[in-house]
């Protein structure tokens, strides 16, 4: 049996768009391969959102690469959102590249792949012939878990931002659709789905006239959805997140309370700058909102240090944005300059070590406040999801709570299974606690 093998690089959508593109390798008779060095067809799905994925591409390519002069039978396919932005000299930098797609065009993978012989190298780009992956076939890596995509491509400007030149403009699927798929999901036993676009709570503005909906009513359809017990859904962007929404999310029973509500800069002139949209003060003004309508909501964000042009004093706006929040946990970056973005080309780049002194300072306040807020939950009963055992220790049994906190604890229970346990510890990223009982269905 020919075997595949598949590197994901990037985001949720990148990881979901490899479920796909295994799904499909696998309708062809391909098995899956427990290591690059194993298959006959290497596949690498990247992200090219900053340069650090950039380079753990060309790391893992010249190891691909180095397979191909030993054994020239291989197929390397490079697909996702670094090939899409390279449509133009992929082949010309990587000659030994034989497919490569963009993620609009998974779809026909198996057109090229499933040629077999490739002697010519093939490619699939171009936004303008996009479509879902929705109906392909799926190899989901948990039978009780799954994402949904619900929109492809981003309509906002974001200055630092590369998505919206590889992605494209934002489509939304039609509501039907997603309903279909949640509903086979539920059948298949799925019990925690999570809803995935660039921007989520955007959704449907582009069906009008013909269909008029929002992501308020896409949420109580799906919890509306029998055996579906938990609702996650990223990324939401803080301009579009309306009050339909908060209050679906406070009204649904299986929408999570949870929102990863990216900030980006707690400073309302570098937010300008970044064409975000929206001001420091209105971004905590919602925050605030949505903590008042959802008990015990969870927030978290994603944050960006050393945006060009970025103060001292900028930075120290989002330092106390974090503590004014008080997030439950925060992806920080260093900001990286794009090829073609507005940003990249700014005067006031701020300096590497600059950079990187920020955000070592940025991570301590993250760190205290995610700790102090998990330090809240001890002595709780929390309903955790059941997804296997610990990373660390066999004996040990791992989940996440509601509010998307993991969870280490000990007890019997099998993955897919929901169970209250009881909080005895914290850290900044972990909670520890013992299962008490398991949750009635
Ligand atoms: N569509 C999503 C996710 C975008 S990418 C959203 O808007 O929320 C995920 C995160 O990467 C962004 O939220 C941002 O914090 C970060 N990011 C994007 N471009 C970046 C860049 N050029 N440099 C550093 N971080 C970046
Ligand atoms: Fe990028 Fe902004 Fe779109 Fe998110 S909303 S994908 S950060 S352009
Ligand atoms: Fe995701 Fe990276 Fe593309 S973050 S959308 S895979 S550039």
């Amino acid at each position: 049996m020919r075997r595949y093998h598949v590197t994901t690089f990037g985001c949720q959508m990148n990881a979901h768009d490899s479920e796909r593109i295994k799904g499909m390798l696998e309708e062809l008779g391909l098995g899956e391969a427990r290591a690059q060095d194993e298959a006959d067809v290497i596949v690498f799905n990247t992200c090219t959102i900053r340069e650090k994925p950039d380079q753990r591409f060309a790391a893992h390519l010249a190891q691909a690469k180095a397979l191909k002069g030993r054994d020239p039978e291989k197929v390397i396919a490079v697909g996702g959102c670094y090939a899409e932005a390279q449509r133009e000299r992929l082949f010309e930098l990587y000659p030994y590249v034989d497919v490569a797609f963009g993620p609009g065009s998974i779809p026909h993978l198996g057109e090229w792949i499933g040629a077999g012989g490739l002697g010519v190298p093939r490619g699939g780009f171009g936004l303008d012939e996009r479509s879902f992956a929705g109906g392909l076939p799926m190899h989901r890596e948990r039978r009780f878990q799954a994402w949904v995509q619900i929109s492809m491509g981003c309509n906002s400007k974001c200055s630092y931002c590369i998505v919206p030149s590889v992605r494209g403009r934002e489509q939304s699927r039609r509501p039907g659709e997603v309903l279909a798929e949640v509903e086979q999901l539920a059948r298949d036993g799925v019990r925690e789905i999570t809803l995935l676009g660039q921007n989520v709570n955007s959704y449907g503005r582009d069906l009008l006239p013909e269909i008029r909906t929002d992501f308020g009513e896409l949420l109580r359809a799906c919890d509306a959805v029998e055996g579906i017990e938990r609702i996650r859904f990223t990324s939401p962007h803080p301009k579009d997140f309306r009050r339909p929404v908060i209050e679906a999310m406070a009204k649904c029973d299986s929408v999570c309370e949870h929102a990863h509500l990216p900030l980006q800069s707690g400073s309302t002139r570098i937010l300008k700058a970044m064409r975000r949209t929206y001001s420091r003060e209105r971004y905590l003004r919602l925050a605030e909102e949505m903590r008042a309508a959802i008990p015990d909501l969870a927030l978290t964000t994603d944050l960006i240090v050393g945006f060009p042009g970025e103060s001292e004093e900028d930075f120290e706006q989002t330092v106390t944005a974090v503590e004014e929040v008080g997030y439950d946990a925060a992806f920080t970056f260093v900001y990286s300059p794009r090829r073609g973005t507005e940003a990249a080309v700014m005067p006031d780049q701020v300096p590497e070590e600059l950079k990187h002194e920020r955000i070592e300072r940025l991570i301590e306040v993250v760190q205290r406040v995610a700790e102090a807020r998990n330090r809240q939950r001890i002595g709780r009963i929390e309903e955790v999801l059941v997804e296997g055992p610990s990373r660390t220790d066999e004996a040990v049994l791992r989940g996440r709570t509601r509010r998307n906190t993991t969870v280490n604890f000990s007890g019997t229970a099998a993955a897919g299974e929901l169970v209250s346990v009881e909080i005895e510890g914290a850290t900044s990223t972990t909670l520890r606690g013992t299962t008490v009982a398991a949750v009635a269905a």
